[in-house]
């Protein structure tokens, strides 16, 4: 077959790998960090291993590394299976994830060495910055190169979510990206004050909504309908979760800033869309739960349909919670608590964590050459140990951040504070070791993934036939 008429699988392949590796690692650091929030001598007095410094390196492994690697892994392979075409140009889409890798080792050195922008989620350096704009523009390249010369008329809606969210993600982080260096380590923001704190949240809130939900609403039209073999439940419901979800999230960033300097017009503004949202979010996780009417029995012996089943149960459950959040009276209760990390977490490790090991156990068979993953009683374990550990993680954190907030308010009948601070953190102790016991069990179930992964890709078992050229992904 000649290079022009099959698919660059390779590219795919190097992410697929790239996402456990880096999952592990990530969900690793996740892990000490939780471990040193329970016993805080666990930082050992080295700075490089200190919790002001481990945790961003959490955050950017686990949304950049292990979900960026993700993201682009499935996006390749769901952009050349729905237009029929190979990769616009293989090579930018190898320069896409050696300068990915590059970047990721970059932020893996520079942010436990202390060098950081201050902005979160978007810390790392200049160098760092530009770095990532350069892979990104590539990246938008090949996807959108291949898109256009695709040799079926219609783009599966799949490719418009991934497209959004290539597009918002280089809007979102050029704007906020804006730097002034000092030196080659170091440089300041070019906005200030209220405007900085404005643009900052806007990307921030934007990165949770194009980076953890859009592209991964690609991946879940693509692989739920895929590994339930049958059609999306209502294409126009797609269409308009797709516009209506792209719309109203832009504007709900100033609910990061309740309370602040913000214009108060801005905040009311940041909460009224915020709810709003709730309507195209649950509306795109019904269409996802509906694609499985008539096919609910599958649940019972797949268990790669239940990674993508319950990931939409969490994504409905975080889309809920976090517009009641968001109206400015729970917020003055929440914000500043665990609660927000409760509510994080039910988001990153149930629907980011979940829809991405169903993907990836539906293309690590596909991309290797098998019928099918190594074990499949190991994919069942790695489900039920992940999923009691997302429950523990989770319940502890709501306890302890709605405990924290009603401690912080009691007030004595003098006025006097009920508690000290100390007395919430002390209070606190028992669900940080819990939350501890949960990530321990998250990150086991990823390494049972990375053993039957490698099981695999190793095996020599062969598949009955070469993946088919295919028709339109899913209806
Ligand atoms: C084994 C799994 C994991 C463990 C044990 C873990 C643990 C933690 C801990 C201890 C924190 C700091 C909380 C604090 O400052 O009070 C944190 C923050 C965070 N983690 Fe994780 N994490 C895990 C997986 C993930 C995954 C898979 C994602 C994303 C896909 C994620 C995204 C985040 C984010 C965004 C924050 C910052 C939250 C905020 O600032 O409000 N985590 N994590
Ligand atoms: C309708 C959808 C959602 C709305 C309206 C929403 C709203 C909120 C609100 C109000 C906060 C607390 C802000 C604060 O007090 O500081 C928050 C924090 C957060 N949410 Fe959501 N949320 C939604 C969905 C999600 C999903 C699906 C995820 C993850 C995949 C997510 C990830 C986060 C993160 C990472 C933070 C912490 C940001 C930080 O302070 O570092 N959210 N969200």
């Amino acid at each position: 077959m000649s290079k022009e008429n099959s698919y660059n699988y390779t590219v795919v392949r190097q992410f697929t790998v790239a996402t456990i590796l880096w999952g592990v690692v990530g969900m690793l650091v996740g892990v000490i960090i939780a471990a040193q929030l329970a016993w805080p001598e666990l930082n050992m007095g080295v700075p490089w291993l200190s919790f002001g410094r481990l945790r961003p390196l959490h955050t950017n492994a686990v949304i950049f590394a292990f979900g960026g690697c993700a993201l682009m892994a499935t996006s390749y392979y769901v952009v050349q299976r729905t237009c029929q075409v190979r990769l616009f140009s293989d090579f930018l889409a190898a320069f896409t994830f050696w300068g990915w890798q590059l970047v990721i080792v970059g932020a893996a050195i520079s942010l436990p060495l202390g060098l950081t922008r201050g902005k979160e989620y978007a810390e790392l350096e200049w160098p760092l910055t530009i770095l990532i704009a350069v892979v990104w523009v590539a990246y938008a390249v090949v996807f959108f190169g291949t898109l256009i010369k695709r040799k079926v008329q219609h783009i599966y809606v799949a490719n418009w979510f991934y497209g959004a969210f290539i597009i918002a993600v280089a809007i979102l982080h050029i704007v906020n990206g804006m730097t002034m260096p000092a030196t080659l380590t170091k440089s300041y923001s070019m906005y200030s004050g209220a405007q900085d704190a404005m643009i900052q949240w806007w990307y921030g809130h934007n990165a949770v909504g194009f980076f953890l939900t859009a592209g991964f609403l690609g991946m879940m039209y693509y692989f739920i309908p895929k590994q339930v073999n049958r059609p999306v439940y209502s294409y126009r419901l797609s269409i308009v979760h797709f516009w209506a979800l792209i719309f109203t999230y832009m504007w709900a960033g100033p609910h990061h800033l309740h309370y602040t300097a913000l214009p108060d017009w801005t905040q009311s503004l940041g909460m009224v869309f915020s709810l709003i949202l709730l309507a195209p979010s649950w509306g795109g996780m019904i269409n996802g739960m509906m694609t499985l009417s008539g096919a609910w029995h599958q649940l019972r012996t797949d268990p790669i349909l239940k990674f993508l089943v319950v990931s939409l149960s969490f994504y409905g459950m975080s889309t809920f919670e976090g517009p009641m959040m968001a109206i400015k009276t729970v917020n003055a209760l929440s914000h500043y608590t665990d609660w927000t990390i409760g509510h994080v977490h039910s988001g990153a490790l149930g629907w980011v964590g979940f829809v991405t090991m169903g993907a990836m156990y539906y293309l690590i068979p596909r991309l290797s050459g098998k019928t099918q993953m190594w074990s499949k009683d190991l994919i069942e374990i790695h489900f039920w140990v992940a999923t009691i550990g997302i429950v523990l993680y989770i319940a502890a954190m709501w306890i302890a951040g709605v405990m924290q907030g009603l401690m912080w308010r009691a007030v004595n009948a003098d006025g006097t504070l009920t508690y000290t601070f100390v007395e919430s953190v002390k209070a606190t102790y028992p669900y940080y070791v819990i939350r501890l016991m949960g990530g321990l069990m998250y990150l086991s179930g990823m390494l049972v993934m990375a053993y039957n992964t490698w099981r695999t890709m190793r095996g020599t078992e062969l598949a009955v036939a070469p993946i088919p050229a295919v028709t339109n992904a899913a209806h």
